[in-house]
């Protein structure tokens, strides 16, 4: 399987707290990986080290099984990963097209933007992952768009940046029911462009829907790693996940 991005025996301290400890962890083309484990156990701190937040303290990182040396946000941007933040990162006074070409517009060699077409791809982009609703298109402020839909644009702005692999972390957090079923429609849909995600959940039920594989960290260390096919309902993973959390 062709691996993305691999981290190698990864550790990470913050003054007196180890928040990973000799982590390994990849994500192959085309899966959609899970992250779980209690609060605290490094999920972020694991998610910023993949996107060059973060400097590991020790062990190394390669990107299509090469070693990269100081790994960085530019360069793994360059490399095709694309982080989705929590909708802070989006502009709600401003169109879906503003808010996916912002910084990278399409514009004549005099400056003047092009426009129409601009809308054209992010109309297209919107529906590739999953917009239905008629009432929107790329040129609705993302203000009137519920929180679903605004993790939707931030996905459709990564897919425009092509990404390789978009990590979102809690991307569902805060959402009702409805909501967190549409960003995982687009989670879906980005999975069927053939690109993957990795992406941190709280709900088990969900990250079990949605996941190839999943990864559960507890106090800093990776202490499993399951494809789907191990684990046959979402109930057995969520008692994999209580025994973790009753080892404390
Ligand atoms: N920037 C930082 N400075 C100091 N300590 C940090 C920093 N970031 C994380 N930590 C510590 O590292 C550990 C792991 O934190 P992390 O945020 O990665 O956990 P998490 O699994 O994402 O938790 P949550 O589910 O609550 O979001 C915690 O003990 C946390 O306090
Ligand atoms: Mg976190």
């Amino acid at each position: 399987m062709e691996k993305i991005i691999e981290l190698k025996s990864v550790t990470k301290k913050f003054d007196g707290v180890t928040a990973l400890r000799n982590v390994s962890f990849s994500v192959n083309k085309g899966e959609v990986v899970g992250l779980i484990g209690d609060n605290g156990a490094g999920k972020s701190t694991l998610i910023k080290t993949l996107v060059g937040v973060h400097n590991p303290d020790d062990g190394s990182i390669e990107i299509h099984g090469k070693l990269v040396a100081n790994w960085n946000a530019l360069k793994a941007r360059q490399a095709g990963i694309e982080t989705v933040f929590q909708d802070k990162a989006l502009c709600p006074q401003q169109s879906i097209v503003w808010n996916i070409f912002m910084g990278k517009e399409l514009s004549y060699p005099f400056g003047f933007i092009r426009q129409r077409e601009q809308i054209e791809v992010a109309n297209k982009l919107i529906r590739e992952i999953g917009f239905t609703s008629k009432l929107i298109d790329a040129e609705s402020p993302v203000g009137n768009l519920s929180g679903g839909e605004r993790q939707g644009v931030a996905i459709a702005r990564a897919l425009y940046n092509e990404a390789e692999l978009i990590v979102l972390d809690e991307p569902t957090n805060n959402l009702s029911l409805n909501e967190t079923q549409k960003v995982f429609d687009f989670i879906y849909n980005v999975k069927k462009s053939g690109r993957s995600v990795l992406f941190i959940g709280h709900n088990i039920y969900h990250v079990y829907d949605i996941s190839d594989r999943f990864v559960i960290l507890d106090r800093g260390e990776v202490i499993h790693m399951l494809s789907k096919e191990k684990v046959h309902t979402a109930d057995d993973l969520m008692k994999i996940m209580r025994e973790t959390i009753k080892g404390h």
